[in-house]
Order: structure tokens, then C-alpha cells, then sequence
């Protein structure tokens, strides 16, 4: 791990001495952030000993094996007040040495995140690092941290500020490019900014990912709104930068066991950061496998393929509705093993839900395709032209990753599928109807 990181760092180091703010920015966090963020289970109540537990959680329970190597404090980590000479300091009870957790995370195989806001306080009250960006991004590398989560509250009156939204999160980018130059070491950097501003049309150029919408919460109906507003704006992620739907709560609140399959399916599939926001002392077993589905997990880490998937179809509504209760429903997009699929049933009892093959971009025609389910880890046949998934579960989730078998059956009629069929022509002029 420490080898590794060194070499990054390196490699970073060089590439970033002759490049601009931007690209050392892009030049991090190619593929989606899968680890940990403290705030949803335990909000201000967090201290050294109960960070190093989950970590230890994470480690025995085989989260880190698959992929989730962060552990990132988020608010409240700070005391109220800077030092006379205007550096944040570590809450002297709570967390008494910042390199001592760091140090451990490390030695324990993983990155380690802190949380700071682009205005004069944090959203909790804490010292924002306003006016104080490079000093507080030295202060985050002295300390050890890889990863930094930057809020958008108490902004500054607009006199003071002068600056557009892109102008208030670039300062910190600027700060972590000084950084980077005087030290070599480079974060990952996240904004938190709720998606007020498009944050989705410029977060790529300084960012490894944008959150897009408000705090999310542990039930159903936020979860359906999140979709919704991701379903419109898929093209803004690609490796490098993404989408940010918001913490996993996998395991909290009333989600039930098929509600959590869809959250965690939808934010893998997106290729939104998969981080934790469960307390893992009291996760069921039953969640927890939830959130080790290595097939789901290989898609949100596709070396290959950054992009998000999409809808190719509302399904309840007419295409492109707005709908915070019943969002899109058939997605699909490409991924090194295949095209992928995701089916949302947003009804409250089990439905059928079908598709024809060449409604979704990435599936070829005249090719009949082999189905597996990523969820019950089975093969199930081969698709011909369409495919129905029976009795999907309220609020429940089917995934099926389809690969190329082979030419379809000779003669199928009729010889266009699907929305082809309305200008189906064969070579001499003669329209099929
Ligand atoms: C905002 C963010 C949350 C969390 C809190 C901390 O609400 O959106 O994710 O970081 O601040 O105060």
C-alpha cells in the first residue's frame, strides 16, 4: 500500500509539475471512490476509536478485499476556533492526532479522507476554509489524508466574494495544486455542492465527482429522487468524473432488503462513488452482502467503460418526465463484459417488466445475446430480439449483463425488431408492413 502510494504520488508528482490545475485534478481518480463516510450513522457523534473500529469492521467483514479502500471523516471533526496563527486544529479530545489515525488507516490498507466547506464555516459550524485554502490544504497533507470532501455552506456575502461557484471551489483547487508542487502528494477531491448550480457541466474540470442533489435519507422516496434527477444528466460522468448520488444507506432506516438492491444497484450502475454510510457494528449479514456484490461491483469499476448507464426508456411515464416517485425505469450501457441492463419497478406490488433488445444503443441487431442476472449470479438463456423480466418485487431490482451469442435464428419475422420496424425496407425499395 505505502509502495503503491508512493509510486502514485510520484507519478502524479511529475505529471503535475508541468500541467495546470485542471489536469492534475483529472489526473486522479480514474474509476469511482469505494469506501466509507462517517456522516450518516453517526453525524458529530465521531471520534478516533470509533473510526479505526469500522475500519477494522470493514477489513474483518471483507469490504476492503472488494474495493472499498477509503475511510472518510466527514463534518465535525475540528474545534470551533483556529489557532492565533489561523490553522484548524484537530478536536483535541476526539481526535487527538490526525496522523495517528491516518498512520493506522494506511497501515491497515487504507485511504483516508477528511471534510472541509468553501465557505466561512462548515455545514455543522466547524472552521470552513475560506480565505485559508492552502493553508488548510497543508495542513490536511501534514496530517496524511488522500481525500478531501469540500461543502457549499456559509457562503460569503457576494461583495467579499467576487467570485462565480466555479470561482469559490477553484480556490481550493489552486490550494491542492500548490500542494501537490510543494509536496507531491495529490487528494482526491470532491465537491458537495446539491447540484444548485449545474454542478454537473463543470465539476469534471476540477473534480473526481459532484454531488447532485440534497442530503440523501434512508427511505424509499429519497432514493426515487435522487434517480430521477441522475436519470437526466448520465452524460456528465465518464472515468475521472462523476455523478455524486450521495452516501450508500444500505442497512439504515425503513429500506427494505429489495429497496437497498435497487440504491445499491442504481449507484453502482451510474458509476456514482460507492461510500458506506452504515454503522457497521450493527449491519445484518443479509445487507452486507448487498453491498459485496462483486459482478455489480466489476461494472462501477469498469477499467474500460466510464460512462453511466442511461435510460433508454421512462417506462411508467412518457420519456424524459420529471418524476421524483416513479423515475426511469429501463436503463442500459456498455461495460467490458457486455451491454448491462437495469430494470427499476417503481410500483408498490411485483410487476413484468419487458424490453426489446435493440431499444437500448449498445445492443446489435440480428444478434441474439446470452443473459446473466447479477444478482442471482445464474445464466438464464439466450434473448431473441426482447426480454421480460416476470414478477420483479415492489421497489425491486433486476440487473442482467447480456453478451453476444451468435446470429439470431434465420428467417425471424419480422425482420426488423423493435422501433426499426416503422422504416424497415429491404434493398429494392420494398417497405415491410
Ligand atoms: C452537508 C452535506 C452532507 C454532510 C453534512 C455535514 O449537509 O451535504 O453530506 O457532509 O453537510 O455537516
Amino acid at each position: 500500500m505505502t509502495v503503491l502510494k508512493t509510486f502514485i504520488t510520484a507519478v502524479v508528482g511529475i505529471f503535475s509539475a508541468a500541467t495546470s490545475a485542471n489536469a492534475i485534478m483529472n489526473g486522479v481518480g480514474k474509476l469511482p471512490v469505494m469506501g466509507y463516510n462517517a456522516w450518516n450513522a453517526f453525524a458529530c457523534n465521531v471520534n478516533e476509536t470509533l473510526i479505526l473500529q469500522t475500519a477494522q469492521y470493514m477489513k474483518e467483514y471483507g469490504l476492503l478485499d472488494v474495493g472499498y479502500n477509503h475511510v472518510n471523516l466527514d463534518d465535525c471533526w475540528a474545534m470551533k476556533n483556529r489557532s492565533a496563527t489561523g490553522e484548524v486544529i484537530s478536536d483535541t479530545i476526539r481526535f487527538p492526532s490526525m496522523n495517528n489515525l491516518t498512520d493506522q488507516l494506511h497501515a491497515l490498507g487504507f485511504y483516508a479522507g477528511i471534510y472541509s466547506d468553501s465557505g466561512w464555516f462548515t455545514c455543522a459550524g466547524y472552521p470552513g476554509s475560506f480565505m485559508h485554502e492552502e493553508q488548510d490544504a497543508m495542513t490536511f497533507q501534514s496530517w496524511g489524508f488522500d481525500f478531501l470532501k469540500y461543502d457549499n455552506c456559509a457562503i460569503p456575502f457576494d461583495d467579499i466574494i467576487r467570485e462565480g461557484i466555479t470561482g469559490k471551489y477553484h480556490r481550493m483547487v489552486d490550494a491542492l495544486a500548490v500542494v501537490a508542487e510543494k509536496t507531491g502528494t495529490t487528494f482526491v477531491f470532491s465537491l458537495c455542492e446539491w447540484g444548485w448550480n449545474q454542478v454537473w457541466l463543470w465539476g469534471a474540470h476540477m473534480s473526481h465527482s459532484w454531488r447532485i442533489d440534497d442530503d440523501i435519507a434512508p427511505h424509499w422516496k429519497s432514493l426515487t429522487s435522487i434517480i430521477n434527477s441522475a436519470s437526466f444528466i448520465t452524460q456528465a460522468t465518464n472515468h475521472y468524473g462523476r455523478n455524486d448520488l450521495d452516501m450508500l444507506e444500505i442497512g439504515n432506516g425503513d429500506l427494505s432488503y429489495d429497496e437497498a438492491k435497487s440504491h445499491f444497484t442504481a449507484w453502482a450502475l451510474v458509476k456514482a462513488p460507492l461510500l458506506i454510510g452504515t454503522n457497521l457494528a450493527t449491519i445484518s449479514q443479509e445487507m452486507l452482502s448487498i453491498l459485496k456484490n462483486q459482478e455489480i461491483i466489476a461494472i462501477n469499476q469498469d477499467p474500460v467503460h466510464g460512462t453511466s448507464i442511461s435510460p433508454f426508456r421512462w417506462g411508467i411515464n412518457p420519456d424524459w418526465t420529471y418524476n421524483a416517485t416513479h423515475p426511469a425505469q429501463y436503463w442500459s450501457g456498455p461495460s467490458e463484459n457486455g451491454t448491462v441492463f437495469m430494470l427499476i419497478n417503481t410500483l408498490s406490488q411485483p410487476a413484468d417488466m419487458f424490453f426489446n433488445l435493440t431499444e437500448s444503443p449498445w445492443i446489435r441487431a440480428g444478434i441474439q445475446y446470452s443473459v446473466r442476472d447479477l444478482w442471482t449470479h445464474t445464466d438464464n438463456g439466450t434473448a431473441v430480439r426482447s426480454f421480460t423480466a416476470m414478477s420483479v418485487p415492489a421497489h425491486g431490482v433486476v440487473v442482467l449483463l447480456l453478451k453476444e451469442d451468435g446470429n439470431e435464428p434465420a428467417g425471424l419475422m419480422p425482420p426488423c425488431a423493435g422501433e426499426a420496424l416503422s422504416q424497415c425496407t429491404a434493398e429494392d425499395g420494398t417497405r415491410y408492413s
